[in-house]
């Protein structure tokens, strides 16, 4: 690599490759936090007929849709491939397929420009909207995870330093909504369509259990979702909003309590909330009145930076290769099961 050709770190263009689950994503950043494109290209039309991701689809449709859409994004920021200074690509956790596609479209850049590949933790990647949306407002805080593939608890030292305190022990906060989501006919994935529906619903009509919620950081989902299925076969003329704003109500307040429990017990006094699930009405509501009644703060990034998106993937490459000295690796392995404890 000519190191001659590297700018300095704030005007640095970073491009950033996310193709760990369903949605393929392209962005460019000048400087580590100013975004100059972010597109992202969902599957869901395609993974909906199945009510869940197939990966040999996802992998085959991230193949066909990412060479375009890293055109459209060069375009769209007004930069030519000489200008790409840096690559970061998404390597886990994540299914294995579209893993490889990306890693191996990104690396195939790399090499052609001759630049730096920089790994990154899609579950990191997801921490780093906070700092596209507050750059000012850096850690220490509490990182709450939760989309349809990962719900966890993260205390955030400095960028860098992430110990997981807490997570769920089964599924995802988002994949219950959609599970049951799917049981009532709202298609894939099912949380906006809950998100709105409860809004019409009363959250009291159903005494959903709130499993595990004195025990621990951690959470258990899987439950919840089968008493929601037995509850239907019971009761299966339950209005669905009713039943969307109980379970719900039930998710919602699982993910506050513990969220509040972990900032108090690390004695932070920030929460930041990540992932798909940040998106939803509800918990921005009952999340932060519970957590302002101790003294701690709540902040959402705006949705499309919590969602996945490779403005996060770029952002995080550019921190670890430009304030953590991490080298660039064309070696680097697609690792399904990254942890993010510990991760640098
Ligand atoms: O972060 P994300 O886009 O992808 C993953 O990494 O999984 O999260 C997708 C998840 C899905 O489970 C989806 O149903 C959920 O986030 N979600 C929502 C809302 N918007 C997306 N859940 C509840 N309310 C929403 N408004
Ligand atoms: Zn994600």
């Amino acid at each position: 690599m000519d190191r001659s050709r590297i700018t300095d770190p704030p005007t640095m263009i970073a491009l950033g490759i996310e193709t760990s689950c369903d949605e393929t994503a392209v962005a460019i950043l000048r400087g580590g936090d100013e975004i100059l494109a972010n597109l992202v290209y969902s599957q869901t039309d395609l993974h909906a007929r199945y009510g869940g991701v197939m990966p040999e689809a996802a992998s085959r449709d991230h193949l066909r849709k990412l060479p375009s859409l890293v055109a459209e994004a060069l375009a769209t920021a007004g930069i030519g491939w000489d200008g790409i200074e840096l690559v970061g690509v998404t390597y886990g956790p994540g299914l294995v397929g579209p893993l490889l596609v990306g890693m191996s479209h990104a690396a195939g850049i790399a090499v052609a420009r001759d630049v730096p590949l920089i790994g990154v933790n899609h579950l990191a990647a997801h921490l780093f909207a906070q700092r596209l949306s507050e750059p000012a407002a850096g850690p220490p805080f509490l990182g709450l995870v939760a989309s349809g593939g990962h719900t966890l608890l993260v205390r955030v030292r400095q960028w860098g330093d992430y110990k997981v305190v807490g997570g769920t022990r089964d599924d995802a906060a988002g994949e219950a909504l959609d599970k049951v989501g799917r049981l009532v006919g709202l298609g894939y994935p099912a949380g906006p369509r809950m998100d709105e529906l409860a809004r019409q619903g009363d959250p009291t009509a159903v005494a959903f259990p709130r499993p595990m919620i004195g025990s621990g950081l951690d959470m258990s989902f899987a439950g919840l979702k089968t008493a929601a299925v037995y509850w239907l076969r019971d009761h299966p003329s339950t209005p669905v909003p009713d039943l969307c704003a109980s379970y719900l109500e039930a998710v919602v307040d699982v993910l506050a309590e513990k969220a509040v429990q972990a900032a108090r017990r690390l004695e932070l006094t920030r929460i930041v909330v990540v992932g798909g699930v940040a998106a939803n009405r509800r918990l921005r509501e009952v999340l932060p009145l519970r957590a302002g009644e101790r003294g701690i703060e709540v902040a959402f990034p705006p949705p499309a930076l919590c969602t996945d998106n490779a403005a996060i993937v770029a952002a995080c490459a550019h921190h670890r290769f430009t304030a953590l000295g991490c080298p660039g690796s064309l070696t680097l392995v697609p690792d399904p099961n990254l942890s993010l404890d510990g991760w640098v």
